[in-house]
């Protein structure tokens, strides 16, 4: 009696799912959609209150609603969003070929971080960038000053144009050829109030440095970046 009784429960919940589904298919095949809104600003995250649509197999979809975006040829959809209020798709895209240009900067710069093992040293300089819609690529000369350790390493750097921690890259430091790797992991997010930038990174190591655990936390404002995040669309 009970088997039964939970069979049935299960039957029922089963069948509900297929109704939802087909009811979901069904909306999706009708030609009632929604309207599309294009922007060729290769925007790849939704602001103004849009949310995120998912972007899949050519189709932009979100809850019950699907598109398929008619954009230029050799342009490609960067994002699909959702506009509650007008009940459109938002459709972000841009050209296959968008040069990425080097420029020259010239921002240098150290600070002093306690954390547990010792009084890190930071030391930094960054040469180049490269602006595009979404992010800011910087090449940076990091050196770290640790106890016994004095180390450089030049990498290229992400900050996303966002106001959330996202990821920005890894600066890795050789001691010796055959001995451990010590790994910087960076994260980055923008403040919108000053455009200055935090940088959190997370300091880990290999070898007989895989007990190192330890992160520090850094906001930079330089007015040249700043310049630059201004004129930019910051999620
Ligand atoms: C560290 O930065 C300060 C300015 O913040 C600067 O005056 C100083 O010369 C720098 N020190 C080194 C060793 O680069
Ligand atoms: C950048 O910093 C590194 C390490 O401190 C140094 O070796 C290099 O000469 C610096 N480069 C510039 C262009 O300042
Ligand atoms: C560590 O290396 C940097 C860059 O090469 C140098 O400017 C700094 O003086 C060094 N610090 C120490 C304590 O040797």
């Amino acid at each position: 009696m009970i088997l039964t009784k939970s069979i049935l429960s299960m039957t029922v919940a089963v069948l509900q799912l297929a109704s939802l589904s087909s009811a979901r298919i069904a909306n999706r095949a009708s030609p009632n959609a929604a309207e599309v809104i294009y922007s060729h600003d290769g925007r790849t995250c939704c602001t103004d209150g849009e949310r995120g649509a998912i972007f899949s197999e050519g189709k932009c979809e979100y809850n019950s609603q699907a598109v398929t975006p008619s954009i230029p040829d050799d342009t490609h959809v960067t994002k699909c969003c959702w506009n509650n209020k007008a009940n459109d798709f938002h459709v972000h895209f841009v050209d296959d070929d968008e040069v990425r240009q080097v420029s020259p900067i010239d921002i240098t710069g150290n600070a002093t971080v306690p954390i547990e093992i010792c009084n890190l040293g930071l030391k930094w300089n960054i040469t180049e960038y490269i602006l595009t819609e979404d992010y800011l690529d910087i090449n940076v000369n990091l050196n770290i000053d640790c106890g016994p350790f004095n180390l450089s390493d030049r990498e290229w750097i992400r900050i996303h144009f966002d106001s959330a921690y996202r990821d920005s890259g890894e600066f890795a430091y050789e001691i010796s050829a055959v001995g451990p790797t010590i790994y910087a992991t960076i994260t980055s997010k923008i403040h919108r109030s000053d455009f200055s930038v935090d940088f959190h990174g997370e300091l880990t190591g290999t070898g007989i440095l895989s007990q190192l655990d330890q992160s520090f936390d850094k906001n930079l404002r330089a007015d040249e970046v700043a310049a630059i995040l201004s004129e930019a669309n910051i999620c």
